[in-house]
């Protein structure tokens, strides 16, 4: 399957992990959403997607741009239909010091993702976080894969491993 890695911020944990994912699929590359092509989605099948959740209230914030909704809308300004291509997601966050709102922008990504028309897969199970409240468990499940650097590093190989491994890619 074609598949290209997007993520945003640069420079943390989101770039680190989208580099560990290239080294582990072979041929795919990761690209941050600021410097993406658009033409580059053409032929790609599947999107990785891979953002953090920073600041409950950011995603629509416009004191706090997010380069996230920026991408979502100027899909829709050129009028890309993602119709056919699957996205799958993964989000870092801290249940830690954030536990009402564990990788809560997962779930943004995940509603601005279906609103292109694009199939969401890779959901996640809820298992061994420990927090409160996620807008991003939908039906007892994750809409994407939740990866906390800050507490729980020592899970995240494992954790990427059989969630791409569930991409089936
Ligand atoms: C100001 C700030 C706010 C944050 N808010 C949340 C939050 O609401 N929920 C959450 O799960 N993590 C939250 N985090 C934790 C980050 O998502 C986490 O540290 C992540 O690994 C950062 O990755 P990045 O540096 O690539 O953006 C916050 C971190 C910072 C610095």
């Amino acid at each position: 399957m074609n598949t290209k890695i997007i993520y945003w911020p640069k420079g943390g944990n989101v770039e680190k992990i989208a580099e560990k994912m290239t080294t582990k699929l072979n041929g795919v590359k990761a690209y941050c959403v600021e410097e993406l092509d658009f033409n580059m989605l053409s032929d790609t099948e599947l999107l990785i997607l891979g953002g953090s959740t920073v600041g409950a209230d950011h995603w629509n914030n416009e004191a706090y741009p997010d380069a996230w909704a920026m991408f979502f809308g100027e899909l829709k300004a050129k009028g890309i239909s993602m119709e056919g291509k699957k996205v799958a997601l993964y989000g870092l966050g801290n249940q830690v010091l954030y536990p009402s709102h564990f990788v809560d922008s997962m779930k943004d990504m995940a509603d601005a993702a279906i609103s292109t028309g694009a199939t969401l897969v890779g959901a996640c199970a809820n298992k061994d976080y420990h927090f409160d409240a996620s807008e991003a468990l939908v039906d007892g499940q994750f809409v994407g894969l939740p990866l906390d650097e800050d507490t729980q590093a020592s899970k995240t190989e494992a954790r990427i491993d059989a969630w791409l491994k569930g991409l089936d890619l």
